[in-house]
């Protein structure tokens, strides 16, 4: 296989043509035999299949000719196939094809649920689960930023569980992945994974253009939301809805980020051990140039991340459950995006 490393990014656009004149045309029932949906997005479903002749069980991405461009589909693939032999990243196995209405590929069938579906909302899942979620997670996305590729999605929505412990996890849903340095101009809608200067880049309702400066792809932006996604994970909550100045969860984590000495530590942070919130300060550092890189919640593993007195939920001062709180987790729906 082809090597890719920071400096032959453009392998991927070669691998890309290559693909798409060895593309075949096949139809799905006739290829494999469709056991039922695992999975939906925006931008297509995952069918239980086996294949027809080999028996051999796989998990098939389709994405619908008509909404789906080809060349996406196609960086889509050739990212995927080029990162699948990490053991944290779903694997593929060498088979795309287009059928008349449809586009396809086959991915290795993973058996457990997604990490969103084991989440119990305003109480998270076990810290011991968490972090070996995380420590693969981190391993899986360090890989990608070594390559010179930016994930972009990261979500417990795609990452794919072999088990509902934890012990084995893989990073899914290359869909939106982009080449470092990739220009980002604006973005429709915000999720709670996407950082401050991601946000600043957000369209609103009845804008016709952003005021701030388009947004280079970096890994940092996988840095903050791995960042967040940790506290949705440790807490069963998003830590607020999105990065703007009237999200006062989002405004009193900044502040108190500003002025770590002065400024009280945000109630909903409070249930974290000091190692905790020294990781967190790192990840979800808001200038972007000052976060620190995924693998760094490795050297906190060790150490314990929720308090002996912390409780589930939103806690305020007198122990009291905040009377506003932020959303339990939930999945995000996609934004719309304009990248150079
Ligand atoms: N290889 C797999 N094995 C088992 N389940 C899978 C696999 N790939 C995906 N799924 C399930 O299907 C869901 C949707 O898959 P995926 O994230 O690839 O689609 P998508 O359309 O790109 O989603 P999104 O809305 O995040 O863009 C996942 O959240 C997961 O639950
Ligand atoms: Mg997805």
């Amino acid at each position: 296989m082809i090597e890719l490393g920071v400096a032959d990014g453009s392998l991927i656009d070669e691998l890309m043509v290559l693909t798409a004149q060895n593309l075949c045309k096949l139809e799905i029932k006739e290829h494999f035999n469709i056991i039922k949906e695992i999975g939906r997005g925006k931008y297509g479903k995952v069918l239980l299949v086996t294949h027809r002749c080999r028996g051999t069980p796989m998990a098939l991405k389709v994405m619908p000719k008509a909404s789906t461009k080809l060349q996406g589909f196609l960086r889509e693939y050739c990212i995927s196939l080029q990162l699948s032999r990490h053991p944290c990243i779903v694997g593929l196995f060498g088979i795309v094809f287009q059928s008349k209405e449809h586009y396809g590929f086959a991915q290795e069938l993973v058996v457990g649920r997604d990490l969103f579906a084991i989440i119990q909302p305003r109480v998270g899942i076990p810290e011991s689960a968490v972090k070996r979620c995380a420590v693969q997670i981190a391993s899986a996305l360090e890989f990608i930023h070594q390559h010179g590729l930016v994930h972009r999605d990261v979500k417990p929505e795609n990452i794919l569980l072999l088990d509902s412990n934890c012990c084995r996890v893989k990073l899914a849903d290359f869909g939106l992945t982009q080449k470092r340095g990739t220009l980002i101009s604006f973005i429709s809608g915000t999720l709670p994974y996407m950082s401050p200067e991601l946000c600043a880049v957000t369209l609103k309702e009845g804008q016709k253009e952003v005021k701030a400066p388009p947004v280079s792809v970096e890994p940092s932006l996988d840095t903050w939301a791995f960042g967040v996604l940790l506290f949705c994970v440790l807490t069963g909550f998003f830590p607020w809805e999105h990065c703007a100045e009237e999200d006062d969860f989002y405004q009193e984590f900044a502040d108190w980020c500003r002025e770590p000495t002065e400024a009280e530590v945000p109630s909903q942070w409070k249930r974290f051990t000091p190692a905790c919130l020294e990781m967190f300060g790192k990840l979800l550092a808001l200038d972007a140039k000052q976060r620190c890189s995924v693998g760094e919640v490795k050297a906190y593993v060790d150490y314990e991340w929720l308090g002996t007195g912390s409780t589930n939920g939103l806690t305020g001062l007198n122990g009291k459950v905040r009377a506003t709180s932020t959303p339990s987790v939930c999945k995000s729906s996609p934004v719309q995006e304009a990248v150079h």
